[in-house]
């Protein structure tokens, strides 16, 4: 269960390619682009967009929390890339929350409500709320940092297997 200095533990793993799987499939979001959503992309992937990322949220929570407390067992970086490695991770982290969270204040900024899984959680107003939306305004950019921010994040995985040959990969994959 408990994560160790060589290898993810079940916890850390089982999170981490749950909320991976979600996030990548949130990204399909931007298939609304094409042909303003008129597009099998927008139509059958999309519309669980809200309830998908509520749950995003919610598990990272949960993951941050569980980070914090692995924290001292965990593998451990260093040498020159460790700063590297931890801002990115950290950056990741920030990115997974700031995602849900804007993407919240958008829709109860415009007065839309919020509803998951069929469930109404904020009733719709109808009313405008200014702040909540210059601050929900960044759900896109942030999207945009984000998608660079996971290509890297996968292509420094695939490089750590395929080209550096150590276990960087399978600590966390099995
Ligand atoms: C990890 C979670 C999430 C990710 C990765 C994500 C990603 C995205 C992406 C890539 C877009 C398309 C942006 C564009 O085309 O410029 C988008 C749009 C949108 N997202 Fe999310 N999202 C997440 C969670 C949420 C949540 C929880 C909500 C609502 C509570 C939400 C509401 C929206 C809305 C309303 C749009 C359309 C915005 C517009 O038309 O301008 N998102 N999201
Ligand atoms: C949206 C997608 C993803 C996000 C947000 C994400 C996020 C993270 C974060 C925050 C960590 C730090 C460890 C932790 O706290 O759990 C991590 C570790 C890791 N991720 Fe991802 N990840 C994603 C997708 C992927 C994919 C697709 C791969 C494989 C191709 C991958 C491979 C790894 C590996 C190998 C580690 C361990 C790195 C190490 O020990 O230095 N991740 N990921």
């Amino acid at each position: 269960m408990n994560d160790s200095t060589h290898h993810y533990g079940a916890v850390t793993r089982v999170l981490h390619w749950a909320t991976a799987l979600l996030i990548l499939s949130q990204f399909l979001k931007f298939g609304d682009r094409i042909n303003d959503g008129e597009h099998w992309i927008g139509q059958t992937l999309v519309p669980t967009h809200i309830s998908l990322g509520l749950l995003v949220l919610a598990l990272v929570v949960f993951r941050v929390v569980w980070a914090i407390r692995q924290r001292s067992q965990r593998p451990q970086h260093e040498g020159p890339t460790a700063l590297l490695v931890k801002g990115g991770h950290g950056l990741l982290y920030l990115s997974m929350l700031l995602m849900p969270l804007t993407g919240i204040l958008y829709m109860v900024g415009n007065g839309y409500g919020l509803g998951a899984f069929g469930v109404q959680l904020i009733e719709k107003s109808g009313a405008e709320t200014g702040w909540m939306l210059a601050l929900g305004s960044l759900h896109s950019p942030i999207a945009w940092l984000f998608l660079v921010l996971v290509t890297g994040h996968i292509a420094a995985a695939l490089y750590h297997h395929f080209v550096v040959k150590d276990d960087t990969l399978r600590r966390m994959a099995g």
